[in-house]
């Protein structure tokens, strides 16, 4: 018993059993196979390593954005002279990488909660049953009292009194200066996979050059101070119409980064889109164009509580980055080259084919790669076709059809063959 199992893990560990091979010397088969392997190997180098890098592992950054806004509007209205600064036109101020920039406003002043007639056009009424009191319509700005009042020929409302008059967006852009005004993005990324950070402030962006370059994609594409006007130029829209009713813009930074070069080439580009509407859609096509909110300051003037409401038309921006890193990386490796081995066999198959159903001298190929075992010996699985044959030559692949009792073989290539009946004198049809 010992002696038996030592055999066998000798047999085990001393033994090695490769495939024995059938040189075929013919040309057609040699061309075609070299051809497809040729065929494979480009694929293999030129697509999966070289261009789609599959020697590489990847990773995406986390990544954080604090923005600063610069510049000064001005307005003149009736004589009235207005500046406007960073903390009246941005919203919120904390330097978010979602944030707007106002570019047109309709200001209500010195609202206060009371009575007063709603505007014109929308809520018009012929009489008091036209304003159901205590009640509120969709697209009021108050709860109706129940009186028509004659006057204005329109509800009466408790709401903040006087009631906004949004009809009529200024045009051009109250803030048109804003087209002038800076935006200054930071923004740092980590690839956590490779240990990695970056920062957009590069190498050779300083101090000195920041303050007096300005992004253009291709005399300052590192630049991180943008010109509001070129960043809505390039996302492809019209500075005029987006201001006057608003939009969103989207800054896109992208990290893409080889990290088995220098680091100092991986660096940021810039890219913006439209993230609200089509820029060469007409204004009339869209349902709702713009972008607004509205936004209310309340303060107290003698004991009553009042507010500043302003309905701010702006620019939204929305920075967003995107990052993937590369390395190289052992295991992405040899998945690429084991895949890429095993498309190797393709060749195989096909160049089988060939030879073995496609040439005029198909059948000696066949005799030559295959090996018949004699089999008198009867095969126990076979049991089935045994009452009338004599011989029941199982051949790779093949399938013999004929008329009598089904028997079932399996070979070691793990293939199943049918052989209908194993008679030899009308079993070799294939
Ligand atoms: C923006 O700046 C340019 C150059 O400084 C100036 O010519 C232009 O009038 C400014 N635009 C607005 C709307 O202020």
């Amino acid at each position: 018993m010992m002696s038996q199992i030592s055999n066998a893990l000798s047999d085990f560990f001393f033994e090695y059993e490769t495939p024995r091979q059938v040189l075929v010397r013919n040309r057609r088969v040699g061309v075609v196979c070299r051809l497809i392997q040729l065929g494979v190997l480009a694929y293999i180098i030129g697509w999966v390593f070289i261009y789609e890098k599959g020697y590489q592992s990847t990773d995406t950054a986390v990544s954080s954005v604090f923005t600063k806004m610069k510049g000064v509007g001005y307005t003149n209205i009736e004589g009235r002279e207005r500046v406007w600064d960073v903390a009246d036109y941005v919203f919120p101020p904390q330097g978010d990488s979602s944030f707007v920039v106002m570019t047109n406003y309709i200001i209500t002043e010195g609202q206060k909660m009371g009575k007063c007639p709603e505007l014109q056009g929308k809520h018009n009424c012929s009489s008091h049953a036209d304003c159901e009191g205590g009640s509120f319509k969709r697209t009021g700005h108050g709860q109706m009292t129940g009186v028509c009042l004659n006057a204005t020929k329109t509800c009466e409302v408790l709401a903040w009194c006087p009631v906004e008059d949004d009809v009529k967006i200024p045009d051009p852009p109250m803030l048109m200066s804003a087209v002038n005004y800076t935006l200054f993005i930071k923004n740092s990324v980590t690839f956590p996979l490779f240990g990695v950070s970056r920062s957009n402030l590069v190498e050779n962006i300083d101090n000195a050059y920041i303050s007096k370059c300005l992004y253009d994609p291709t005399d300052a594409p590192l630049c991180p101070i943008f010109r509001l006007g070129d960043i809505v130029k390039l996302s492809g829209f019209k500075f005029e119409t987006i201001a006057r009713v608003g939009g969103a813009i989207g800054i896109v930074v992208d990290w893409t980064c080889n990290l088995d070069v220098d680091v100092k080439h991986c660096i940021p580009k810039y890219t913006f889109h439209g993230l609200y509407g089509n820029a060469a859609e007409t204004d009339q096509a869209r349902a709702s164009v713009g972008y607004n909110f509205r936004y209310a300051k309340h303060y107290l003037e003698d004991k009553e509580q009042k507010r500043t409401l302003l309905k701010v038309f702006g620019i939204r921006f929305d920075i967003i980055v995107q990052s993937l890193a590369r390395k190289f990386d052992i295991i992405p490796t040899l998945t690429a080259i084991g895949s890429g081995v095993g498309i190797f066999g393709v060749a195989t198959v096909v160049c089988d084919l060939v030879l073995l159903y496609l040439l005029p001298k198909r059948e000696f190929y066949k005799n030559m790669k295959f090996k018949y075992t004699d089999s008198h010996v009867q095969d126990p699985d076979s049991e089935a076709c045994s009452t009338e044959t004599e011989v029941c030559k199982v051949r790779d692949l093949y399938i013999s059809i004929t008329l009598k009792p089904i028997c079932l073989v399996f070979r070691t290539a793990d293939v199943l063959f049918i052989c209908y009946s194993c008679r030899s004198d009308v079993g070799a049809t294939f």
